[in-house]
């Protein structure tokens, strides 16, 4: 049976995958923020500890586990614990739910490269195109959107068809060297736009965001541990099956330690490089447009189809070209993050038939998987981010808890929100706890551990990681649910304590 499983052509096609996986909307719309609002350097120092002592920990736990077991999470999980064997769920049905929304906004990408074509060839590129008339009026087409989202989820889908080396590395091998220098491109324009330097000083200079007035108050340091931690997870694939699933397929002679850092660090450097490429066009745009700092939105779908839009739109003549690099470079990221999720869950199905002697199903399950995620992203593609109905609206909600404002935000709400946090915190138990840390690092031993390396792996897979988990899961709920946030660090640690008395007792089977 395992021979006839898939595999990476090369470590390197590997890693651009893996890269691949983790760079995408989230360094984005997500990361500049993020920083900025949370006090620059002070949020990038609180990100790099985080993913050295709890990211790049979980990265190599995913990694080792994949290519121990050589399954897909739900399997690979029983293989490994009958107690935590449901994380294996969890880190199924998380790419599910994360998928009906991001193809959706990999359709929206392809609507703007539409949009920005459609300026480019018919010339009258001096007659911009208004961001957010332009984002109203597509949020209010379900058909316009359904129809894209289906495209979207159709590329992906025919990648994955291609299979692991023959569709996903070959994909990456090419989108991510390309998405790289289309970045380099924007950085330069957006860098010698007017009043670009504010937009810099937004995101490093510690304070700047409130003293500038793009934000009223800097949040305190739990609240920035909690927005890094799940900024971290997200932007870096984990706790989703995505990097266990990668890992299943990669040789036991390379070494999981290295290309952890290597994923870790690129991403990381990619998510500065594409705040550098938005932040300072938008906020150059924003002022002079004679806007306070406050009114330019500089985050999620707003920055992406509102603001940059707008900035293409302002530069004349070759606006609609550099929308076009624009959004084929989001395009590229967006599918890049979106062929791992699909592949994750298709990749249940193709280990069962490959288990039964069944070689050839492939293509056929990797279509059922888009049909099942279509179901879900068909309603996230009509609902226009709130616009058309919501959740809040069917339900007749009128005060809305940011979970119900939209489908979107209801199903990143049990993916992003709960499924990761709470799947990171029970492997970290199951592996330290439940099992003993040898679980992972006799595995990683193929690419040999040092001492020093195996003493930082125990202290943060037992301790350091489940706490840090906790604050972030307080965090995501009390993005996603509001009211009193003491209640949600209670439930928080709650949940650790009662996870970590499982796991520890009976502790035998190592
Ligand atoms: N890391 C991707 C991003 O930053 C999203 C993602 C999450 C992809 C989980 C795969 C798994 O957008």
């Amino acid at each position: 049976m395992e021979n006839n499983r898939s595999s990476w052509g090369s470590n390197l096609g590997f890693l651009l995958a893996a890269i691949g996986s983790a760079v995408g909307l989230g360094n984005i719309w997500g990361f500049p923020y993020k920083m900025g609002k949370s006090g620059g350097f002070t949020f990038l120092i609180v990100y790099l500890l985080l993913a050295i002592f709890v990211g790049m920990i979980i990265m190599v736990s995913e990694l080792a586990v994949g290519r121990k077991t050589k399954l897909s999470p739900i399997d690979a999980y029983k293989q490994v614990s009958k107690k935590f064997a449901w994380i294996g769920w969890l880190a199924t049905i998380a790419p599910y739910l994360i998928m009906t929304f991001y193809t959706v906004l990999g359709g929206y990408c392809l609507q703007y490269i539409a949009l920005n074509m459609t300026k480019l060839s018919f010339g009258n590129a001096s007659v911009g195109l208004d961001g957010g008339g332009a984002f109203g009026a597509m949020l209010t087409t379900p058909f316009g959107c359904v129809v894209f989202t289906i495209l979207f989820t159709i590329i992906c889908m025919l990648i994955v068809q291609g299979g692991v080396s023959g569709g996903i590395e070959k994909f990456n091998k090419i989108g991510m060297p390309a998405l790289f220098v289309m970045l380099l491109i924007i950085i330069i324009r957006s860098l010698t736009l007017p009043n670009a330097s504010e937009g810099l000083k937004f995101m490093f200079v510690p304070g700047y965001a409130v003293k500038a007035g793009f934000i009223d108050s800097a949040p305190d340091l739990v609240t920035v541990l909690g927005t890094a931690g799940g900024q971290m997870f997200f932007s870096l694939s984990l706790a989703m099956g995505a990097i266990l699933t990668y890992g299943s397929y990669l040789g036991k002679e390379e070494n999981l330690v290295k290309n952890s850092v290597i994923i870790v660090a690129a991403d990381t450097l990619i998510a500065l490089m594409a705040g550098i490429a938005v932040i300072p066009a938008a906020v150059s745009y924003g002022l002079s447009q004679g806007m306070a700092p406050g009114e330019i939105t500089l985050r999620g779908p707003g920055l992406l189809f509102i603001t940059l839009q707008n900035v293409f739109s302002n530069m004349g003549k070759v606006g609609p070209l550099f929308g076009v690099i624009f959004y084929v470079l989001v395009l590229i990221a967006a599918i890049s993050s979106a062929i791992s999720l699909m592949e994750t869950i298709a990749a249940h199905w193709i280990d069962k038939d490959l288990a039964k002697g069944e070689n050839d199903t492939r293509s056929q399950r990797v279509l059922i998987v888009s049909l099942l995620i279509l179901v879900g992203a068909v309603i996230v593609a009509a609902d226009g981010l709130g616009e058309n109905f919501s959740p809040a609206s069917l339900l007749g909600i009128s005060t809305v808890p940011t979970f119900l404002d939209c489908f979107l935000d209801f199903f990143d709400c049990w993916s992003e929100g709960i499924a990761m946090p709470l799947g990171a915190m029970l492997m970290a138990l199951m592996i330290g706890w439940e099992k003993t840390p040898d679980l992972v690092l006799d595995e990683v031993a193929h690419g040999d551990p040092s001492e020093g390396f195996k003493k930082f792996y125990k202290v943060c897979i037992r301790i350091v990681v489940p706490i840090v988990m906790a604050f972030v899961l307080a965090g995501q709920m009390i993005d996603f649910f509001g009211g009193n946030q003491v209640i949600w660090y209670v439930v928080s640690v709650l949940a650790l304590v009662v996870f970590w008395v499982v796991a520890a007792a009976g502790k035998k089977e190592a």
